[in-house]
């Protein structure tokens, strides 16, 4: 891999955290058949130690570096992965030991806006799970566009072991895409979603050898690279309104951003490349 950054944060002991561990972030050109792909960002969490534990001012940094990535003119496609044996194990529970309700009321403490990131981006967001995905960790993966996992990942909402919940969407996104008496099930019981039965509900689009993960994972980006950004973009707009609208209200927002594209040069020269039957040269313009 290319490496192109490496934004690092100390934590030190704070309210926030206990926990003195370095969170740093990897930022990767994508590497696929000997090519860079520099619309392919590979974004890997690097806390081994505590199995990328999301404190708040890791979340803030994954929040960051997703934001800069999100809004650069370079970017198609963002990987989002974890480094050693988890994706993430959830929230922070050391950092969050100390913290009573006044605190979090007081502070309106709440993992949502920053674990949501992904889903309020622009550009797709693919979260290859590498291992542990627990808790919070879970949270961010669903809030990404595509899921793959690795054989050896495992899912679970292991909170009710900690007199939580699923705080950062898990009650409502598992419930969306489960369905209630089976996401109430893994929930309740804090047991793992087997990966099949995760792919079976639409949890996860495949489960891949843990070797080929990122291999994958590339190829599914470059995939979607080939398309203009701006119909990438178009899309996971309008998809979103699915989730977050009727059905009258969506085909609205669907119909404005549709008539919207066609005022970009890749819809004229898509069209136009069809009709002269040769390849169309897309400018993400
Ligand atoms: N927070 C803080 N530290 C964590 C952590 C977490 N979520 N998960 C793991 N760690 C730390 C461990 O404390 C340990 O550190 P030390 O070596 O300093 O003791 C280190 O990472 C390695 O962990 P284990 O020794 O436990 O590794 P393991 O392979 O035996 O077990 C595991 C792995 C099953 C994932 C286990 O670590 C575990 O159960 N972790 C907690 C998972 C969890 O409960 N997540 C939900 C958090 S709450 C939440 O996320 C709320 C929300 O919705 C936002």
């Amino acid at each position: 891999m290319e490496r192109i950054l490496l934004i690092k944060n100390q934590l030190s002991g704070n309210n926030q955290t206990n926990n003195k561990n370095e969170n740093s972030i990897l930022v990767e050109n994508a590497v696929f058949k000997d090519k860079t792909y520099k619309e392919i960002k590979i974004v890997t969490l690097n806390n081994q130690k505590s199995l990328n534990a999301l404190g708040k001012s890791f979340l803030n940094l994954i929040y960051e570096t997703l934001l800069k990535i999100d809004t650069d003119d370079e970017t198609k496609v963002i990987i989002l992965t974890g480094i050693g044996k988890a994706f993430a194990a959830g929230a922070d529970i050391k950092g969050i030991s100390k913290n009573d309700y006044a605190f979090v009321a007081k502070n309106d403490w709440d993992f949502l806006p920053i674990e949501n990131i992904s889903y309020h981006m622009n550009k797709p967001i693919i979260a290859a799970l590498n291992g542990f995905t627990f808790g919070g960790g879970l949270e961010l993966a669903l809030a990404c566009d595509i899921i793959l996992a690795s054989d050896k990942a495992s899912l679970a909402f292991p909170e009710h072991k900690l007199g939580l919940i699923p705080g950062a969407g898990g009650t409502q996104r598992l419930t969306r895409l489960m369905g209630y008496h089976k996401a109430m099930e893994f929930i309740l019981t804090t047991k793992n979603i087997k990966l099949e039965e995760a792919k079976n509900f639409g949890v996860i689009n495949d489960i891949v050898p843990h070797d080929k993960l990122i291999e994958t994972s590339i190829s599914l980006a470059i995939d979607i690279c080939k398309f203009s950004l701006m119909s990438i973009i178009a899309s996971k707009k309008s998809m979103k309104m699915a989730l977050e609208t009727n059905l009258y209200g969506g085909l609205k927002a669907e119909k404005y951003i549709f008539q919207g594209l066609f005022n970009t040069e890749d819809k004229k020269e898509g069209v136009k490349a069809f009709i002269e039957k040769r390849p169309p040269q897309i400018k993400d313009k």
